[in-house]
């Protein structure tokens, strides 16, 4: 009795998985390979530059877990974090220098009529990701908050909403 229910369960529901899959097979056939990344924004380059900020943001809160004590203070992923931080704020001026937009970017266009200032506030964030002094929770905890105020200086001025 139950593996005739079960049977009978299985009959109703397998169209489902095998539409799925037909349905990827068609896309995939056509050219139009679903990219989940591509899925909301479709510049490459802007999809570029919120990538790097997403990354300098997932290595900020490894640091900032650390301090609040949500995990312990690992030498070794503090050191990581704060490289992935010196090399996202080191390729922003790369990753915004072609005026691009997007409906879903937050970038402001003043990026690019005072583009010295928005290079200047660059630099500030690379050189203050590389003042972190990650060798001790203490020493961490005490220079980590310059960084975090280059962030916000920057998007104070350049990102909207
Ligand atoms: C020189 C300017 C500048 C600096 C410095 C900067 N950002 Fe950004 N950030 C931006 C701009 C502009 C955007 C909007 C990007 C877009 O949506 O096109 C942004 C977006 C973001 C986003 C959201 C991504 C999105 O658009 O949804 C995060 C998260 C982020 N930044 C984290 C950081 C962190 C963390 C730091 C410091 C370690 C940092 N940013 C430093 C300019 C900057």
């Amino acid at each position: 009795m139950i593996d005739r229910m079960k049977w009978h369960t299985n009959r109703r529901t397998w169209p489902i998985p095998v539409a799925i899959f037909l349905g990827l097979a068609v896309l995939v056939a056509c050219g139009v390979e679903p990219d989940p990344t591509d899925l909301l924004i479709d510049d490459r380059r802007v999809q570029d530059r919120v990538t790097g900020m997403v990354e300098a943001q997932t290595s900020l809160h490894v640091l900032t877990d650390m301090l609040s004590a949500r995990v312990r203070f690992n030498k070794s992923n503090a050191r990581t974090a704060r490289k992935v931080l010196i090399r996202t704020m080191s390729h922003i001026p790369r990753d915004f220098r072609k005026e691009r937009d997007d409906p879903l970017s937050r970038t402001s266009p003043h990026v690019w009529a005072q583009w010295d200032d928005f290079r200047r506030k660059a630099d500030i964030a690379e050189d203050r990701a590389k003042d972190m002094d990650v060798r001790s929770w203490i020493r961490l905890r005490d220079t980590i908050a310059p960084l975090i105020t280059a962030c916000q200086t920057c998007h104070d001025s350049y990102r909207t909403w």
